[in-house]
């Protein structure tokens, strides 16, 4: 059986936490796609052509604790603005999904651009303030040095620049489900995420 799941949404909406948790639930692989983006803003921060990163990209480069920080999720909203990076990370993505035994793909674009033929899009959503104060304590947890008037400037910066962005802009597909987790708790996310999918699998 091949399933796609496409969730897309805005920095600290919940989809990664709704991403793994039906991923888990379901048995189908997870891709968050915003590290490759993140991986690529990385290695421009290290002086490297984004797309010859895009185009190089390999497994280890994926994973890291580097790419958990402000500065590189500021350089990965700015390289993906560009259309070569962009088109660079579609085959890997679009073969992800494809792959036997379900996948989930959460970003930007998954929905209208790499999946548009998902048999399941969800758009997790909340308040500008409410997912800056969660990116907060998420940092801030983590012992990295930050303010939540900064973390808020910079939640709407790449708001701004990931909706506005020419190629592939975050925006809700036409056919899929809206989640706001601005008031709900992550279990209720969770679940409208999985009577969705089961609605599918019937
Ligand atoms: O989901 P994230 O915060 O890790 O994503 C980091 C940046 O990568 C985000 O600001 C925009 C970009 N991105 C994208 O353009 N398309 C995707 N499918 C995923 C992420």
């Amino acid at each position: 059986m091949t399933i796609t799941v496409a969730i897309d949404g805005p920095a600290a909406s919940g989809k990664g936490t709704i991403s793994k948790a039906v991923a888990a639930r379901f048995g189908f692989a997870h891709l968050d796609t915003g590290l490759l983006y993140r991986a690529v803003g990385a290695k421009m921060l290290a002086g490297v052509d984004p797309t010859d990163a895009a185009k190089g990209l390999v497994p280890e480069d994926v994973v890291g604790d580097h790419l958990r920080t402000p500065e590189v999720a500021q350089a990965a909203s700015r390289v993906a603005t560009l259309h070569e990076v962009r088109a660079a990370l579609v085959d890997f993505q679009r073969a992800f999904a494809a792959r036997a035994g379900g996948a989930v793909l959460d970003g930007r674009d998954i929905g209208t651009v790499i999946c548009p033929d998902a048999q399941v899009k969800l758009f997790v959503t909340a308040s500008a303030e409410v997912r800056a104060e969660r990116r907060f304590l998420e940092l801030d947890g983590k012992g990295i040095e930050v303010t939540r008037q900064s973390v808020l400037a910079d939640v709407k910066e790449r708001d701004r620049r990931d909706s506005e962005r020419a190629v592939a802009p975050l925006i809700p597909a036409d056919d899929a489900i809206v989640i706001d987790t601005s008031t709900l708790d992550i279990d209720a996310a969770v679940k409208h995420a999985e009577d969705a999918i089961r609605a599918v699998l019937g």
